[in-house]
């Protein structure tokens, strides 16, 4: 039994499934999940001395990769000058001050602890600004595990729903109305059916948790005019997407202003942050000054705010975003190059630093689950392991998005396009 299998066996002892993260048992993929030592720019050392080039960052806040010299003093002088407070602050005003610095339409800023937690405030906050119960999310698209986001598309009325979890009410899911991706005709026909009753439209902007979906800008476009047409909020959850694609995000490149965002990942450096943002109009809703409440013993944990302040800065001051879309542009020209060798067809869905592969499909962009080949999650586990003995490591789940850090080197993304054309 090797070092990782032996911590998989106490682990299972004592955490149900062994993990506190279901994708990290890597039941997608099977076999033993690696426990990590330690981990360093790019690369992962697990508990068994192997080292692995990452391709999954932590799941997105690792823009710079692990243990950024700036990110890691500014973080080790926040601990030393003590690391819990329960009181206001100056790193988290900072930090507030810094985003609606950058990000015009933004007037106020509340720190959480978790891409959920924003999402679930931002949720109870549209609710409070409308009066209206329902919310809509699009088929595809992931908004972390608050009650009303653990729902499935039902079979029946446009949009009708049941729980997608153990635990969920039907009352719950009943509030909660699911359209697909891609589909301003469904959108328009489930709104219209509920008209009066949407308190907000939720999406992730470019959806990244089934697959990389990138979405038509007209189909956006509908979708807050949509909004508009129905006075129901827009909420924008860029967990992933915000800081990454550029300081304001998807909003940012799209062109579009939701009426809330939730951030995530990036906004806390790889600490535990989320955030909620908006006009003073909505975020004054909040308490102490409105009456949605929302509170936190942990929120703008001055260590995490401090994680989150160093790489935003960081981000701001150099070439970063140019720097990861070159790099993501390598990482598509090497694979490109070698797709006519490739025994199985793959391509590489990508933006900027965010990539996908899928397996066994033909061309044509994938902007809605429907669209995935099936053979997507046949063929994954093999290639996710083929690539772990290569010391490559992907996410353990063939719907989880890649990430490139400003860590990795030109000669690590040929390497991985290499890699994976041989595997397949
Ligand atoms: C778009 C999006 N929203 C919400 C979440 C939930 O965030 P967290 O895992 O920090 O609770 C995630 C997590 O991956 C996400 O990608």
């Amino acid at each position: 039994m090797n070092r990782s299998e032996e911590l998989f066996t106490r682990a299972q002892r004592v955490t149900p499934g062994g993990v506190h993260s279901p994708v990290r048992a890597f039941g997608m993929v099977g076999g033993t999940p690696l426990f990590i030592e330690s981990a360093h720019a790019a690369r992962l050392t697990c508990a068994d001395g192997r080292e692995y080039l990452d391709f999954c960052m932590a799941f997105g806040p690792l823009i710079l990769g692990h243990t950024d010299p700036d990110v890691s003093t500014a973080v080790i002088a926040a601990v030393h000058r003590g690391w819990s407070y329960g009181a206001a602050d100056a790193i988290s005003l900072e930090l507030a001050e810094l985003i609606a610095r950058h990000i015009d339409w933004v007037d106020r800023v509340r720190f959480v602890n978790s891409g959920t937690e924003a999402v679930m405030t931002a949720l109870r906050l549209a609710r409070a600004v409308t009066g209206r119960d329902k919310v809509l999310k699009f088929d595809g698209c992931y908004h972390g595990h608050t009650d009303a986001m653990l729902i499935r598309a039902g079979s029946g009325l446009a949009g009708a729903t049941s729980p997608d979890s153990a635990g969920v009410t039907t009352g719950v899911s009943g509030d909660t109305l699911i359209a697909p991706l891609d589909d301003e005709m469904q959108l328009a026909r489930i709104l219209e059916q509920h008209r009066g009753e949407i308190a907000a439209v939720i999406i992730e902007p470019l959806p990244a948790n089934h697959g990389l979906l990138p979405q038509r800008d007209a189909f956006l476009q509908s979708v807050a005019e949509l909004c508009r047409a129905h006075a129901a909020l827009l909420i924008f959850d860029e967990v992933i997407t915000g800081f990454r694609l550029g300081f304001g995000g998807y909003a940012q490149q799209s062109g579009i202003t939701p009426d809330i965002v939730t951030w995530g990942k990036i906004i806390g450096g790889g600490f535990p942050v989320g955030a909620i943002a908006a006009r003073a109009d909505i975020m004054d809703h909040l308490a102490p000054v409105g009456r949605v409440y929302q509170a936190g013993t942990l929120s703008a944990n001055p260590v995490a705010m401090t994680a989150g302040l160093a790489t935003l800065r960081k981000l701001l001051a150099g070439d970063t975003y140019a720097e990861l879309e070159s790099l993501g542009q390598q990482l598509e020209t090497h694979f490109e190059e070698q797709r006519a060798g490739q025994a199985e067809g793959a391509r590489l869905q990508r933006a900027g630093s965010l990539f996908w592969f899928v397996p066994g499909s033909d061309d044509g962009v994938i902007r809605s689950t429907h669209q995935i080949p099936e053979s997507a999650g046949r063929l994954y586990p093999d290639i996710f392991h083929a690539l772990l003995e290569r010391g490559i490591y992907l996410p353990p789940s063939p719907y989880e998005v890649g990430f490139l850090s400003i860590a990795h080197t030109a000669e690590d993304v040929e390497r991985l396009a290499a890699a994976m054309s041989a595997v397949l």
